[in-house]
C-alpha cells in the first residue's frame, strides 16, 4: 500500500514512456485482431484527465458513455479535453475535409452524455470505470455505492495506476469481486495503446475475457497481469531505471553511452537517462521510496532503493527536463 503522493507520483510515472510502449506495442502479441465487444454502455466515473480520455475512446468506437463526476466543473473541462483531442484526431483521419472533420467530433461528442449523479448512471451499465483520485477509501465507496445500482452482470474496473484491485474490491460482495477488474490506461490515453488487464484471484475468467474484448474493441492492446505493485510497466521500468543510474555511479560509463549503449544496443527510443529527465527525478525517486520502505512484497528489495545521485540531484532540484537540468541540461 502506498501513500497518496507516493501513489500520484507513479500515476504519474504510467505516461513515461510513449515512445518505447508505442515501439513495443506494434510488435506485441498482445495487439491482436479486434475482437467483437458486447459492452455496449459504458459508466466512467472520474471526468479528469484520464477519465475524459477513457470515455473518448470509448465513444469512438461508438460505446455509449456516461461521464460523471462530483464537481460540473471538471465535467466541463473534461469534455473540453475530448474536443481538443477529437479534434486533433479528425485532422489526421481526414486532413483535407474539413466537413468530415467536424461531423467526426460531433459523432463521437453525441455518443457521450455528462452527469454529476453515479448512481442514476450506472443502472444499465455493462462496464463502469472509475478514474477518480489515487485514494482507496475514495474508489472503494465510490464502487460501495455503484454495485448496488449497476445490473448483475456489469464488470467493474478501476483505472488505479497503484492501488491494490483487491483492496478496492473489498468491501463488495463474492459476486461483485468477481466481476472486478483493473483497466489501467496509460495518458495520453487517446495515443497510448497499452490497457494492463489486472486480474485479482477472485476476477472471474469471463470477466478477463470481456475485459479483453473491449479493450480491444476501442482499438487499444490489452497486456493481462496479476494485482501486483507497478503492475507490469511501472514494475520493470523502475528498476532499469535505478540500474542505470547505479551504473554511472561506478563509473562504468557515462549517462551518454549509457542512453546510446539501450537506444542502439536494445533498439529503446530513448535512453534511461533520457527517460529519468523526462519523468522527473523527484517522482522516480517518489516512487521507489514508497516501494523500498512499504511497497507489498517489495518493501527492502534492493532494486527499489535509492542512490546517492538521485537523491543529490533531487536535492540540489535538479529534476530533469522540467526544472531544465537533471542528467542532462536543457
Ligand atoms: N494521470 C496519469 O498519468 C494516470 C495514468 C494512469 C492511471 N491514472 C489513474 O487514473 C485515476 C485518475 O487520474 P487523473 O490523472 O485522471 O486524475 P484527475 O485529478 O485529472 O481527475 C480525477 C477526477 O476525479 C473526480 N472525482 C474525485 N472524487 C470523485 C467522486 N467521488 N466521484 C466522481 N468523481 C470524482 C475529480 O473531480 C477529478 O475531476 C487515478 O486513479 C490515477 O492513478 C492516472
Amino acid at each position: 500500500m502506498f501513500t497518496n503522493a507516493a501513489a500520484a507520483a507513479i500515476a504519474r510515472a504510467s505516461s513515461m514512456t510513449p515512445a518505447v510502449l508505442r515501439a513495443r506495442a506494434s510488435s506485441s502479441s498482445a495487439v491482436a485482431a479486434t475482437a467483437q465487444s458486447d459492452i455496449c454502455r459504458v459508466t466512467v466515473i472520474g471526468g479528469g484527465q484520464m477519465g475524459s480520455g477513457i470515455a473518448q475512446v470509448a465513444a469512438m468506437k461508438k460505446h455509449q458513455v456516461t461521464l460523471v463526476d462530483v464537481s460540473q466543473e471538471a465535467l466541463d473541462r473534461g469534455k473540453g479535453y475530448m474536443s481538443k483531442s477529437l479534434k486533433r484526431v479528425a485532422k489526421k483521419k481526414f486532413p483535407e475535409d474539413a466537413k468530415a472533420q467536424e461531423q467526426f467530433v460531433e459523432e463521437a461528442l453525441s455518443h457521450v452524455s455528462l452527469s454529476t449523479n453515479a448512481l442514476a448512471s450506472v443502472g444499465k451499465a455493462e462496464l463502469v470505470v472509475e478514474a477518480v483520485v489515487e485514494n482507496l477509501k475514495a474508489k472503494q465507496e465510490i464502487f460501495s455505492t455503484v454495485a448496488q445500482a449497476t445490473p448483475d452482470n456489469a464488470i467493474l474496473a478501476s483505472n488505479t495506476s497503484s492501488l491494490p484491485i483487491a483492496k478496492i474490491a473489498a468491501p463488495l460482495t463474492l459476486p461483485q469481486r468477481k466481476r472486478f477488474i483493473g483497466l489501467h490506461f496509460f495518458n495520453p490515453v487517446p495515443q497510448m495503446k497499452l490497457v494492463e488487464v489486472v486480474r485479482t484471484d477472485e476476477t472471474e475468467q469471463k470477466t478477463v475475457d470481456d475485459a479483453i474484448a473491449f479493450v480491444k474493441g476501442i482499438g487499444k492492446a490489452p497486456a493481462v497481469c496479476k494485482d501486483t505493485p507497478g503492475f507490469i510497466v511501472n514494475r520493470l521500468l523502475l528498476p532499469y531505471m535505478m540500474e542505470s543510474i547505479r551504473l554511472l555511479e561506478r563509473d562504468v560509463a557515462s549517462a551518454r553511452d549509457i542512453d546510446t549503449a539501450m537506444k542502439l544496443g536494445a533498439g529503446y527510443p530513448m535512453g534511461p537517462f533520457e527517460l529519468c529527465d523526462y519523468v522527473g527525478l523527484d517522482t522516480i525517486k517518489f516512487i521507489v521510496d514508497g516501494w523500498y520502505k512499504e511497497g507489498a512484497g517489495l518493501k527492502g528489495n534492493k532494486l527499489f532503493e535509492s542512490s546517492k545521485k538521485l537523491d543529490e540531484l533531487v536535492e540540489a532540484g535538479h529534476l530533469g527536463v522540467k526544472s531544465g537540468k537533471g542528467f542532462y541540461d536543457y
